[in-house]
């Protein structure tokens, strides 16, 4: 039964952390912490602490970490229930008394959780004993699974005439039993159906180990009926919210810091079966934000591990842009690939536990790392698409919720783009964004004066430009007419050269009157000079280089107070510095 909130609350602000746990470990004071040995591990040195100000203890050991309920559930071996009644009354609190509707609930889950005990009891027996379960006895062994895994995970068999209803009729009423999902009313033949008949049927367990509900595989080759089917939803089973084997694999979490997470019941049988017991599997649905949360609780790194086909990849992106959402400090999560067409099944069986071990040490990548690698690889070379590729990315890292992880994506992110940058930019004159980053490289290159700063520089550019093609710009005048320049000596040669060439008929440069010595600077410093001279310098180049030149001046103010907030950011982390950042990255898409 699940507890209010405020009952909770109310034990924990009468009962400090240190105090719970002064029960049964002895504490030092250290500073604002209590620090004592680990209840999770035999050791010498304390690496156990507790923060009664932040509520919850941390054992830097064993990554154990939780409230008082956890403490007590974990060192005392109790369910959550039992955990709240002994602190309730170790803060002098009356037991929680549940409401009618309560006790309704808990009466409905006795039955529930009898049926279905009842059910994959009964079954599992079969498959282990009865003859008419040869046929499944014999697809297992095809599959080289036996007893073992058979009596580990319950596995059943439920043959093709199944007859459980009568019996449950005995003790059940109909209703009752139809809400556990096992059978289904045919409203023709007025009778229930097993709805596993012909089936292997996996118990799917709650975290204490209870059954709630069945995934079921069919053992005959049949093209009518899908190869899974899970229990329908019901009162007690929610999909989304359970993983397959987790009861087990949970009990690892003292000694293991992660799991893998797959797609398929074989694969966690095949996985255990090579001794690989650190494995759950998500029921065929879509990851949820919930199951994430779940694992979390009891291991920091999730390694996701999906078939390795094309639906097997997807889902794992999706399950990547599901998750990182929640990703929290201290907890990874990554994704293995698996060579095509193999699952953890099959690779496990053909390569043994040590080597898929450490096929997943080497092959396991993050999920920033994942999500970068997927979104580049689809990222073709043209300033649309890259711009989408940044767009999309940033927006990835802005779903973020804790704001450090925020930081460090975002972060990686950039990094990654702006190595990707001027990398390519040989081949990509039109790049939209980063453009100051690839002019400052040639100015590093080429310029001997360091007084000249980059916006100086590319506006010398553009005047280098007007002034080596006079005819070109004086035909074209509308493409340099608005662009805004920065220096205020650059811009009044800038502005005379434009009304001369709106005003006379045809001009060279020295009828310009321009001082000399600033063409000679501007002429030696331009970097656009050493771009020019390996090009033909066709009027087609020219304008694409004014274009840019001009579009990356209008975009330098953006810039600087984007580079400006990006640092900002990283220092403060504060929401309304990222909001305004990501404001200031919009419009610089749309320039
Ligand atoms: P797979 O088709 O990969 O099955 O589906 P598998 O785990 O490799 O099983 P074997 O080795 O063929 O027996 C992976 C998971 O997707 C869900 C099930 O949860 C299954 O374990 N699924 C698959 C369904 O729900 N329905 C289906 O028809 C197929
Ligand atoms: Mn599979």
């Amino acid at each position: 039964m699940k507890y209010p909130k405020e009952y909770l609350d109310e034990i924990k602000t009468r009962l400090k952390v240190s105090s719970v746990v002064s029960k049964f470990v002895t504490l030092k004071k250290r500073g604002k912490e209590f620090v004592g040995l680990s209840p999770f591990k035999n050791e010498k040195t304390p690496s156990f602490t507790v923060n009664d100000e932040k509520e919850f203890y941390h054992c830097f050991a064993t990554s154990e970490h939780g409230n008082i309920f956890d403490f007590v559930m974990k060192t005392q071996n109790l369910r959550f229930g039992e955990a709240v009644k002994y602190l309730a009354n170790l803060a002098g609190m009356q037991p929680y008394i549940f409401s009618k509707q309560d006790e309704e609930r808990e009466k409905k889950w006795k039955i529930y959780l009898s049926i279905y005990s009842q059910y994959v009891n009964f079954y599992h027996d079969q498959l282990l004993k009865n003859d008419s379960s040869l046929i499944a006895r014999d697809y297992l062994k095809g599959r080289s699974l036996d007893k073992h895994q058979v009596k580990k995970f319950k596995i059943g068999y439920v043959d093709k005439n199944p007859n459980f209803f009568e019996k449950l009729k005995v003790e059940f009423n109909n209703e009752d039993i139809l809400e556990t999902g096992l059978f289904y009313f045919d409203e023709r033949n007025k009778i229930y159906v097993e709805r596993f008949k012909g089936r292997l049927i996996f118990p799917i367990n709650n975290i204490s180990g209870q059954p709630i509900a069945l995934g079921g595989r069919i053992i005959e080759k049949n093209d009518f009926f899908a190869k899974y089917i899970n229990s329908p939803e019901t009162p007690f089973f929610k999909k989304g919210s359970n993983l397959y084997n987790l009861d087990l694999a949970r009990k690892l979490s003292n000694k293991l810091e992660n799991i893998f997470l797959v797609e398929g019941y074989m694969d966690v049988v095949g996985l255990s079966k090579n001794g690989i017991e650190n494995a759950v599997a998500n029921l065929g649905t879509s990851l949820t934000e919930k199951q994430i949360f779940t694992l979390n609780q009891f291991f920091d790194d999730i390694i996701i591990c999906f078939d390795g086909d094309e639906s097997g990849y997807k889902a794992a992106l999706r399950a990547a842009e599901n998750s990182i959402k929640d990703l929290k400090p201290e907890k990874q999560i990554s994704f293995l690939f698996l060579p095509d067409k193999e699952d953890p099944d099959s690779f496990v069986n053909k390569n043994g536990k040590n080597y898929f071990l450490d096929f997943s040490k080497q092959n396991k990548i993050s999920i920033h790392q994942f999500i970068f690698k997927h979104y580049e690889k689809n990222t073709k070379n043209d300033p649309s698409s890259m711009a989408i590729f940044d767009k999309k990315l940033r927006s990835i890292a802005n779903s973020i919720k804790d704001s450090f992880i925020k930081k460090y994506v975002l972060e990686y992110f950039l990094e990654k783009i702006s190595e990707l940058t001027p990398h390519t930019s040989q081949n990509r004159k039109n790049f939209s964004f980063k453009k100051t980053k690839s002019l400052e490289k040639t100015k590093k290159h080429f310029n001997e004066s360091k007084s000249l700063s980059g916006v100086e520089l590319k506006e010398f550019s553009l005047i280098y430009l007007i002034i080596n093609n006079l005819d070109l710009i004086q035909q074209n005048i509308h493409m340099v007419e608005n662009i805004k320049l920065f220096t205020e000596v650059n811009k009044q040669i800038f502005e005379k050269i434009l009304n001369k060439l709106k005003s006379s008929e045809q001009l060279t440069i020295d009828q310009m009157e321009i001082d000399n010595q600033l063409i000679d600077k501007i002429s030696k410093f331009a970097p656009i000079k050493h771009i020019l001279k390996n090009k033909s310098e066709d009027e087609h180049v020219i304008v694409e280089l004014l274009d840019d030149i001009g579009r990356d001046l209008n975009n330098y103010d953006l810039e600087f107070r984007i580079q400006e907030l990006e640092s900002k950011f990283s220092k403060d982390l504060s929401e309304t510095t990222f909001n305004e950042l990501k404001e200031l990255k919009k419009k610089q898409n749309i320039n």
